[in-house]
C-alpha cells in the first residue's frame, strides 16, 4: 500500500480515544482475536487491510499468520506509536479516516477487517463507510466487520455521561475506576473471563463516546462470533460483506444506515 494524501476531507473530524502507552493489546491476544474473527480462514498470502489498527498489534499478528498486512487509523498518534512499536512494519501503517478511504490506491485487498471501530462514527455514515471498504477489495475480496450489539438504555446513558468527561480525566480516573469495577464481573458482564489488562483495554476504552447498534441492512451477512480473550459473542455481532456489497450502496449515500437495530 502506498497511501496517497486524500483530497480535502469531506468528513467532519472524529472524536477518538487516542491514548497509546497503557492501552496496548498483546500480539498474542490480537492473533487469537484475528484467527477467530476470520473463521480460521488461512490468511497466508492474502493482502489484508485492518481499518482502525490502533497501536499496531493486529498488523503484527496478521503478518505472523502469513498475510501481507497493512493498517490504517484516524489517530495519527496511534499510527506513530504503531510504527515505533513495530519498526519492522513501519511502512505498513498509515493515517486514514474510514469514512474517506479514497486515498489508499487501487482496490486489490483480499480482506479488509474493521474491528470495533465503526461505532466511533455516527451510525448514519456506517453503510457508506462499509461500501468504501468493500471498494478496496478485489473481485474475491471480503470485508469483515465487528460491531457491538445495541446496549440497554441505562448503559447507553452511562456511556453518554462518561463521554462528557474531559479525555485526560477519563484516562487517569474514570477508566481505571471502571476497569476495577468491571474486571471481577467480566464473565457475567462481558461473556468471557478476561484479564485485567484486556478489560482495561476493551471496556474502559470502549466506553468513550460510542454509538451502539448495527444497521439492519447488514443482517443477511451476519457470521458467528467466536469467543476470544477479547471478544465475546454475547456483546458483539460480526458481518462478512462480499466485495459486491459496495455496488448495493450509492456512493456517498447513507443508504438507510441510520436505522441501527437492536439484536
Ligand atoms: C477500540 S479501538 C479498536 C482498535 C482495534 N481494531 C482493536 O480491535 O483492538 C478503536 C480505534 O478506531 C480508531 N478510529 C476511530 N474512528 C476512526 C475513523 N473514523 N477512521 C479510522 N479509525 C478510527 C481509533 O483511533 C481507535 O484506534
Amino acid at each position: 500500500m502506498s497511501p496517497r494524501r486524500a483530497g480535502p476531507s469531506i468528513v467532519p473530524p472524529v472524536r477518538v480515544f487516542n491514548r497509546t502507552s497503557g492501552f496496548e493489546l498483546s500480539v498474542a491476544t490480537a492473533r487469537d482475536m484475528m484467527e477467530k474473527f476470520t473463521s480460521h480462514r488461512p490468511l497466508a498470502g492474502l493482502k489484508v487491510l485492518d481499518v482502525g489498527c490502533r497501536n499496531g498489534e493486529s498488523v503484527r499478528a496478521l503478518t505472523d499468520l502469513g498475510a501481507d498486512a497493512f493498517g490504517v487509523d484516524v489517530a495519527q498518534r496511534c499510527v506513530e506509536h504503531a510504527k515505533r512499536r513495530f519498526p519492522e512494519l513501519a511502512d505498513r501503517y498509515a493515517q486514514a479516516d474510514l469514512r474517506n478511504l479514497t486515498g489508499l490506491g487501487e482496490a486489490d485487498f483480499d480482506l479488509v477487517t474493521c474491528v470495533g471501530v465503526l461505532p466511533y462514527t455516527p451510525s448514519s455514515t456506517w453503510l457508506a463507510s462499509l461500501a468504501g471498504m468493500a471498494r478496496l477489495c478485489n473481485a474475491r475480496g471480503e470485508v469483515r466487520v465487528l460491531l457491538q450489539r445495541e446496549k440497554p438504555l441505562a448503559l447507553t446513558l452511562a456511556v453518554r455521561g462518561l463521554s462528557r468527561i474531559p479525555e485526560p480525566l477519563y484516562a487517569r480516573v474514570a477508566a481505571p475506576v471502571v476497569t476495577a469495577g468491571v474486571w471481577p464481573l467480566s464473565r457475567w458482564l462481558l461473556g468471557a473471563q478476561m484479564r485485567p489488562a484486556e478489560v482495561h483495554y476493551r471496556v474502559s476504552l470502549s466506553l468513550y463516546g460510542l454509538t451502539f447498534g448495527v444497521p439492519g441492512e447488514l443482517l443477511p451477512f451476519e457470521v458467528p462470533v467466536e469467543a476470544s480473550a477479547y471478544v465475546s459473542p454475547a456483546l458483539s455481532r460480526a458481518f462478512a460483506l462480499p466485495a459486491g456489497f459496495a455496488s448495493t450502496i450509492p456512493i456517498g449515500g447513507a443508504g438507510g444506515a441510520g436505522r441501527a437495530r437492536s439484536s
